[in-house]
């Protein structure tokens, strides 16, 4: 077997479904919690610590028989920026882009300011996506004015 062969048996190819590549390796774990892919029925593949040119060590999901909402791709945009998002339709690439945050995320990010008024009547949360001065992506309440770093986002 010659070693060009070796890598194509990493991870299967897919039939119907979605592949997100390019994931920053440490963050792969993360991706799959936050789309709560344990209760999924379908198979899927997934692998860490792949070699990458542009990303040193990658993670990459398969996911079989499931194409993902906007509201899923923001959160995947949150947790891994540089992933791609490929669809897939009976074996071949349908679709195959840089997940992108959008100017505004509305109800799937909690505001970790606990006097925030989202956290006391039933608003749903509302923040605007900014970057700070490092490139560092931050989410601005709506409500409160308060901006939270990534590490601090947690999903409903
Ligand atoms: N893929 C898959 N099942 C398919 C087709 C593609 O799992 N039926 C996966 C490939 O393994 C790859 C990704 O989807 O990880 C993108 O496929 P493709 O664009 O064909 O791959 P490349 O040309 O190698 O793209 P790149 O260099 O961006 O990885
Ligand atoms: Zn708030």
């Amino acid at each position: 077997m010659n070693s060009n062969k070796r890598k194509e048996l990493k991870v299967s190819a897919i039939r119907n479904g979605t592949v997100i590549d390019h994931i920053p390796s440490d963050k792969t774990f993360q991706v799959i919690r936050i789309l709560n892919l344990e209760a999924d029925n379908n198979p899927i593949y997934f692998g860490t610590a792949f070699e990458s040119k542009k990303y040193g060590k990658k993670g990459i999901i398969k996911i079989s028989e499931k194409y993902f909402h906007d509201e899923e791709i923001s959160k995947i945009a949150m947790v891994a920026p540089s992933a791609t998002l490929i669809e897939i339709t009976d074996y071949e690439v349908t679709r195959k882009e840089k997940v992108k945050l959008p100017e505004y995320i509305e109800k799937i990010v909690v505001c970790f300011n606990p006097k925030c008024v989202t956290n006391i009547q039933h608003i749903s949360t509302r923040f605007r996506v900014i970057n700070d001065h490092n490139g560092e992506m931050k989410l601005a309440c709506h409500y409160c004015e308060k901006t939270m770093k990534k590490e601090n986002i947690e999903f409903f």
